[in-house]
């Protein structure tokens, strides 16, 4: 009985050191944490660009940064538009809080550049880049976006810009328009005829995932607001759900593919309207200001667990951007298949403002920020 006291005080002991440890080092690493505000000196070849040192949107400046030359990769493209996603403000705020632990910066954000998408002129191209000459309009996403230039890998997330799709259009596509088509086309592996619910119908994502559930041949229903159900009809939707009048969840439809912008139903709830081999594809949830911790993630580790207990696939989607991608959503653009959905531009110079709209949740298509 003696022996068995001192191993569990021994046991405690041990436990109580550990996590003192684990505070020190996590206190430590906390305040190390740091960027390269104010390390740089003046710019010899400079271009304006957003920067921020600390989380938040009022830390947000436009500042005359030094000007990237391409690598041998690399294109360098003068932006001419960019445009907002949640993403941004994911970064923008440092949440949900496990991100600044996963390397986006404890204290500070570790990268002081922002934005991702964009589209502009190509201005010069490194040695070993033969797919783009300068001159070339492209679009695509590239860390930084959101300053005069850029310079995007050539093999990575670059295509053409179609001759008939504006700057702010195409600057639109690349993270949306890419998650929608990978969400119903791969993950939800849309047919056509089958029916699909579009949770979000209006915002960013959703916009583009009308469109591509239907030229997929999709029987499509957009859940949205009163305000929208007129765009979301226009975009080809078969059928629309006024979120503020009905509960998609409550009706007698059964999906085969539900893609959910908005996570804002139980996971049995949304299994309850798919069909026996239905699919549920997470893409995100959760506004700016109720991200906490672990933000959507919460939902989408539920999701892997809840999804083995029930014959339905059900699970979270995470994009990835790249070169095939975008030209097939250049081929929709240019045959007007795809038509990106524009709620208001913005200057440069006004991103935080930008920032601050499409954290309010209720963009209607996308935010586009005008470059000059
Ligand atoms: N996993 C990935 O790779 C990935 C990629 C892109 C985006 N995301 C995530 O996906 C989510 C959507 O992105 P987004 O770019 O589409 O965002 P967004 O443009 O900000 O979406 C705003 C739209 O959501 C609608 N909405 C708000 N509450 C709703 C509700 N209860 N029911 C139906 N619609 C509602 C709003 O309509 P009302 O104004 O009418 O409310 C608004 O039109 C975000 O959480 C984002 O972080 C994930």
């Amino acid at each position: 009985m003696k022996v068995l006291k001192r191993v569990l005080k021994w046991i405690t002991g041990a436990i109580l050191v550990l996590l003192l440890l684990a505070f020190l080092v996590g206190l430590i690493a906390y305040w190390r944490s740091t960027n390269d505000c104010g390390k740089a000196g003046a710019p010899t070849n400079p271009m304006k660009a957003i920067v921020y040192c600390d989380y938040g949107v009022a830390n947000l400046k436009l500042e005359e940064i030094e000007k990237p030359a391409p690598s041998d990769d690399q294109i360098l493209v003068r932006v001419r538009a960019a445009s907002i996603n949640p993403y941004d403000w994911h970064f923008v705020e440092g949440t949900p809080y496990v991100m600044r632990a996963m390397g986006v910066g404890l204290r500070k954000p570790k990268d002081t550049r922002l934005g991702v998408d964009f589209a502009g002129t190509v201005e010069a191209v490194g040695k070993n880049v033969t797919q783009f000459k300068p001159g070339d309009e492209v679009f695509g996403g590239r860390g930084g976006a959101f300053a005069q230039y850029v310079c995007p890998r050539a093999t990575r997330a670059v295509a053409l810009k179609p001759a008939n799709v504006s700057f702010e259009e195409a600057a639109s596509v690349n993270i949306a328009a890419i998650t929608a088509l990978q969400a119903l086309r791969d993950k939800g592996k849309v047919q056509p005829g089958q029916k699909v619910l579009i949770n979000g119908a209006s915002g960013g994502v959703g916009t583009f995932a009308v469109q591509i559930a239907k030229s997929l041949g999709a029987d499509v229903t957009g859940v949205c607001s009163t305000r929208n159900v007129d765009l979301v009809k226009s975009l080809g939707a078969d059928h629309i759900i006024d979120y503020t009048k009905e509960d998609f969840t409550k009706g007698a439809e059964r999906y085969d593919v539900m893609l959910d912008n908005v996570g804002n139903h139980s996971l049995s709830e949304c299994k309850g309207v798919l069909t026996p081999t239905g699919k549920y594809v997470l893409i995100g949830g959760g506004g700016a200001s109720d991200q906490g911790f672990l933000g959507g993630l919460g939902k989408a580790l539920w999701a892997m667990v809840f999804s083995k207990f029930v014959n339905q696939q059900m699970g979270m989607m995470m994009a990835d951007a790249n070169h095939n991608d975008l030209t097939i959503l250049a081929d929709m653009m240019q045959s007007g298949k795809l038509k990106p959905v524009i709620d208001r531009t913005y200057k440069l110079d006004q991103v935080p403002d930008a920032i601050r709209y499409v954290e309010q949740g209720h963009a209607r298509g996308k935010v586009v920020i005008t470059v000059e």
